[in-house]
């Protein structure tokens, strides 16, 4: 079953600010676009990969891609969950559709061959896996600076991406919840009532929100080669 990895790269990054959008800032040489793109490219368990940008940004992103070979990128929207659709529905056009898809956030350059190969195998079981995260660090609640009280912290996880998911299903939920301003595609899928598997991921699958992410994305980097 043919599987294609969907990269959303059409957001403006505003928490980050600087003097282009995050995804095409540079990281150890090549833009974050770059390295993000090309771990799915290279990835055995993916046959095709699929980006979605902003066309305001096609000049930053044709030069940050030159030396890659992909299809022609998909205009996003206003939202992230408007972009993946639209993405969707791009490759809901090819004939044949993917039986698979891999939903990923341009802005999380770190992602390993691994996690990208843990999600899908599980979707050989489960129409729907996430990369995630359990939390490890105790959790309290903040009321005006003071504690208001201590969250329990068995069973929570920080949903990463890629999210993995049966392409029809996942299709077929966001056309039924578009709009619904739902911040991840486990979301989508959850109120379309699909269950959703968690596949432990790796902390260093960091989204670059602010400057500082982008800072320890390149130590983490640097520390990789020691
Ligand atoms: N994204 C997208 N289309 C949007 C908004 C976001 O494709 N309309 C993408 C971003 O490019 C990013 C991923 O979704 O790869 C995660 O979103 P986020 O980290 O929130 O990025 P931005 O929306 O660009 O940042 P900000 O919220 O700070 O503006
Ligand atoms: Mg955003």
């Amino acid at each position: 079953t043919s599987c294609v990895a969907l990269i959303v790269a059409a957001g403006s990054g505003e928490r980050f600010g600087g003097d282009r959008p995050k995804q095409y800032q540079r990281l150890a040489g090549r833009a974050v676009l770059h390295h993000t793109i090309s771990t799915f490219l290279r990835h055995p368990a993916v046959d095709a990969v699929q980006v979605v940008i902003q066309p305001a940004h096609r000049e930053l992103y044709d030069a940050a891609v030159a030396d890659l070979a992909l299809p022609e990128p998909v205009a996003g929207g206003a939202t992230r969950q408007d972009s993946v659709r639209l993405g969707l529905e791009r490759l809901a056009a090819l004939d044949p559709v993917p039986g698979f898809v891999l939903i990923h956030d341009a802005a999380r350059p770190l992602v390993d061959d691994a996690t990208i190969q843990a999600v899908r195998d599980r979707l050989d079981a489960v129409p729907a896996a996430i990369a995630a995260v359990a939390v490890t660090d105790t959790l309290k609640r903040g009321v005006a600076g003071l504690i208001g009280g201590t969250v329990e912290r068995a069973g929570l996880w920080r949903a990463q991406t890629p999210q993995g998911f049966r392409f029809a299903d996942i299709l077929g939920a966001h056309r039924e919840f578009a709009g619904a301003e739902l911040t991840d595609d486990a979301a989508v899928a959850e109120r379309a009532g699909l269950e959703v598997a968690l596949v432990e991921g790796n902390a260093d699958n960091l989204k670059v929100t602010n400057q500082d992410d982008l800072a320890r994305a390149a130590m983490l980097m640097n520390a990789s080669l020691l």
